[in-house]
């Protein structure tokens, strides 16, 4: 197989205001359209409120052990203090990329050392079986440690590794874990309802690497627990990127799924929502689907899953812009007329980054979106439709914001949080303009805030799918230490 070994990029850069954009020139039924998409695509403040109740009602039901949302028990029982300290292994398996890291949690409070390196994921292994997969992760990880343990392989210690695995699982035990079902397009053959645990330690232990899997990490409970490390005010962890998800603190007594397992009502239990899955089908339809909405579930490997996901995460943005500029084109000849779109018939040919282009662009006549158009699709765009496409970019952008407040609102009343931190990743987050004000906005219409300052504010996170894994290994170890052995399925293989 080929590993190419993904530079490292480390860049900053200033965002420049979108534009204001001006519909003077603009032809009547173009203007009537972006009306009518306005109405389509807007989630006003009455919405947004019923969303929030619905959700409510939703995770309610997650924590009874019904309905859709999984609500799945993370067996994280406690939060970092800022003192942990060791040397563990992080492995990300999020989507796009694998990520290996070795993470020295040091004496001084909050601190760490990090070393990492990226391996691109082959497309066809998220589709092929289980055995590729696991191979490919463990030669990854074997590439790490003699990369970076040249002179010292040998005699190695046996390293925890916390491992990041951003998909639904059932887990019964921290160092266990079920896959539910593939999400983000993922359809490996073999995984689903298997413990991921034993697959990837059966590929490790034959290359035989000195590392033990302490820890099954969800990227949200990752997030949450690497936010609170430098930030004790954190108490939801989320991600906006190709998936949609979050993560809280409950307590075990409000967890009626758990009570079978007697412990006590005030312990702390992370729990991986897993609401991606919100108003999925079987529920009372809330979510304000658009009909492209409903032809992107449709064709989507799994329809009547991920309904919220579907209408706001980025692997879906750019789908949902693909499939309103076509029907404006072959059904209601509005336009492009003329032209043969060819090369934007096939799906998901964009992705949420072209829509944070296209709203970026800060040229008054949006001449870097016509360039793109003609570049990238060969199909050239008049002044009127390129309006429409900044319009409706910022429509979808919009309303996956507000959306995804509606989770975060709905976590936040639920437990009575009137006001904390959120750390929050996610490419979405992290580069589509305007996101994270608008997630703001959101929330103020939800909770009806008036005061000047925001007493629920989210903040990018720290690197939550390796500081963040790396932390929970650490809490593993220390609990163990403690006496707390509560979901730890093989106590034996720490060697405490
Ligand atoms: C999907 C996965 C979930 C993950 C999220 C963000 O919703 O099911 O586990 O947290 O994407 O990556």
């Amino acid at each position: 197989m080929d590993y190419k070994q993904v530079p490292e990029r480390w860049t900053t850069r200033v965002r420049k205001p979108s534009r204001k954009g001006s519909m003077a020139d603009v032809p009547q039924d173009i203007v009537t359209e972006i009306a009518s998409l306005e109405r389509l695509f807007t989630v006003d403040q009455a919405k947004l409120k019923e969303i929030t109740e619905q959700f409510i009602v939703e995770l309610k039901d997650g924590l009874e052990g019904n309905g859709n949302i999984p609500m799945n028990p993370s067996w994280v029982m406690n939060m970092p203090d800022g003192e942990e300290t060791g040397r563990f292994l992080a492995l990300d398996m999020g989507g796009t990329n694998l990520r290996v890291c070795e993470i020295e949690l040091v004496d001084e409070k909050g601190e760490f050392d990090i070393i990492q390196s990226k391996y691109r994921m082959p497309e066809e292994l998220k589709s092929g079986n289980a055995e590729e997969l696991w191979d490919y992760t463990a030669d990854c990880i074997e590439q790490f440690i003699e990369y970076h343990h040249e002179d010292d392989k040998d005699n190695l210690e046996t390293l925890p590794l916390g491992f990041t695995f951003s998909y639904p699982a059932t887990q019964e035990y921290i160092d266990h874990g079920v896959l539910q079902r593939w999400t983000k397009g993922w359809a490996v053959e073999g995984v689903e309802g298997h413990d991921v645990v034993p697959q990837l330690e059966k590929a490790l232990r034959e290359r035989k690497l000195p590392v033990t899997i302490a820890a099954l990490v969800n990227d949200t409970t990752g997030t949450l627990v690497a936010s609170a490390y430098t930030d004790t005010a954190m108490r939801l962890g989320c991600i906006f990127g190709t998936g949609c998800n979050g993560a809280y603190v409950e307590h075990c007594g409000n967890i009626p799924k758990l009570k079978h397992m007697n412990l006590p009502d005030d312990m702390e239990m992370l729990i991986n929502c897993e609401y991606g899955a919100f108003n999925s089908k079987g529920t009372t339809p809330v979510l304000p689907k658009t009909p492209y909405d409903v032809m992107i579930d449709e064709t989507s490997p799994r329809p009547g899953q991920q309904a919220y996901e579907k209408m706001i995460s980025g692997l879906y943005l750019g789908e949902i812009f693909r499939l309103t500029m076509l029907d404006l084109h072959d059904n209601k000849k509005l336009i492009f007329q003329n032209q043969d779109l060819a090369q934007f018939r096939t799906p998901f040919c964009l992705d949420s980054s072209f829509l944070s282009f296209i709203e970026e662009d800060p040229f008054e006549n949006l001449s870097e979106t016509q360039d793109m158009f003609n570049d990238k699709f060969q199909v050239k765009a008049n002044k009127a439709e390129l309006e429409l496409c900044r319009r409706l970019a910022e429509l979808i952008g919009t309303r996956a914001a507000r959306l995804c407040a509606c989770g975060i609102a709905a976590i936040c009343k639920m437990k009575g949080f009137d006001s904390c931190h959120v750390g929050a990743d996610g490419s979405v987050f992290n580069k589509y303009p305007h996101f994270k004000q608008r997630i703001a906005k959101a929330l103020r219409d939800i909770l009806d805030w008036t005061g000047r300052k925001d007493p629920i504010v989210l903040s990018a996170s720290e690197d939550g799918s390796g500081v963040g894994a790396a932390l929970i290994a650490a809490l593993t170890v220390k609990r163990i230490k403690e006496g707390n052995t509560n979901g730890i399925q093989d106590v034996k293989k720490f060697g405490l």
